[in-house]
């Protein structure tokens, strides 16, 4: 009997991978609406302590108040948009202090204080608090969302959350960020991202490692997760999932690699490393996993650049996805398409 093959998808015309304007419309309708993997509680496991983070150009700060509430604001002044802290992890003395003028704000977002402000200069602090956004945690995990009538992130990210139920994710603690810039639109990123494709000629390591002909792609949308098994026949272990719009997570034996794939610009797309290991693990064992991932990234790195190329050139129109290896790429595509509308 004839089985009938399901078409080839086409792919996302070129054009939405050049275009400044659409970035804007992506920023809005995609990133301002998810939720977004913004730090782990390790991070900031004191008192006053903060992270600060540019989200798709969104400049985010989760900070840890003396009770222990975690909050998240836009790192944005009311005065005049100075910033309340430089990306990174830091400290602050019980109070958010803008590094332009000096207004001061409490940790629940409150203006506590405007630098030589006075009642005769007529104005409410009370209507100058810091612009808030949701804040949720997932087994250690802060993810934002910005969008005030977001559901809960546990049904945003229902699929990873089952798929991880067994793991120990709580054993591992933030060890270190690393960042690299690629040139490149964020979707080139996050497609080469989602396929296993092109792991023979891109990855010569990976594919000793692993049998790329038997990877799978599973769409649990909006997670879609990866499986490759190991050449040496040991059984697959861990976790390779990615989950909309942006955040790759990748658990193995010993540790945790959460990758975040920011658009920087319509043409610029930032990773964000972040590691996290058991704290009884040797110091070789952890660089060489690190290692490992570094070579890997420098690979996809040269391979999203030349492509960004080729879709900046104006030749590239369209092509066909492989049903059998880029189905995670049809449902982003098909995703991204719905979000701009
Ligand atoms: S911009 Fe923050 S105090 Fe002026
Ligand atoms: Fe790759």
């Amino acid at each position: 009997m004839n089985q009938i093959r399901p078409a080839a998808p086409e792919t996302l015309p070129a054009r939405l991978y050049r275009d400044p304007e659409l970035y804007q419309t992506e920023r809005r309708e995609i990133f301002a609406r998810s939720w977004l993997l913004i730090a782990h509680e390790s991070q900031i496991e004191s008192a006053n302590s903060y992270v600060a983070t540019n989200a798709a150009g969104f400049p985010i700060i989760v900070v840890r108040d003396k009770d222990g509430t975690i909050r998240a604001f836009h790192n944005v002044c009311r005065h005049r948009a100075g910033p309340l802290a430089d990306d990174g992890q830091g400290k602050c003395e019980g109070q958010l202090v803008c590094r332009y003028h000096g207004w001061r704000y409490a940790l629940d977002g409150r203006l506590a204080s405007a630098r030589d402000f006075g009642p005769a200069e007529g104005f409410d602090p009370r209507e100058y608090s810091l612009k808030g956004v949701k804040c949720e945690s997932w087994r250690g995990f802060i993810f934002i969302n910005m969008d005030e009538t977001a559901g809960p992130l546990s049904k945003f990210i229902a699929p990873l959350i089952a798929k991880t139920a067994h793991l120990p994710l709580e054993k591992f603690r933030f060890e270190r960020q690393t960042t690299h810039d690629i040139k490149c639109n964020w979707k080139t990123y996050v497609e080469n991202y989602l396929e296993g494709y092109h792991i023979p000629l891109v990855h010569p390591f990976l594919n000793s490692a692993v049998d790329a002909s038997k990877y799978e792609v599973d769409v649990s949308a909006p997670v879609i997760f990866h499986q490759a098994p190991p050449r040496d026949g040991s059984p697959v272990g861990g976790l390779w999932a990615w989950s909309w719009p942006c955040l790759g997570v990748n658990v193995y034996a010993d540790g945790i690699l959460m990758e975040r794939m920011w658009p920087v610009g319509h043409n610029l797309t930032r990773l964000d490393y972040l590691y996290f290991f058991p704290d009884d693990i040797e110091r070789a064992v952890m660089e060489r996993s690190v290692a490992a991932s570094e070579i890997t990234t420098e690979e996809d790195r040269k391979i999203c650049e030349s492509v960004q190329r080729n879709l900046d050139a104006g030749i590239y129109e369209t092509g066909r996805l492989s049903p059998k290896h880029e189905q995670g790429v049809a449902w982003f595509q098909k995703e991204v398409l719905r979000a701009i509308g």
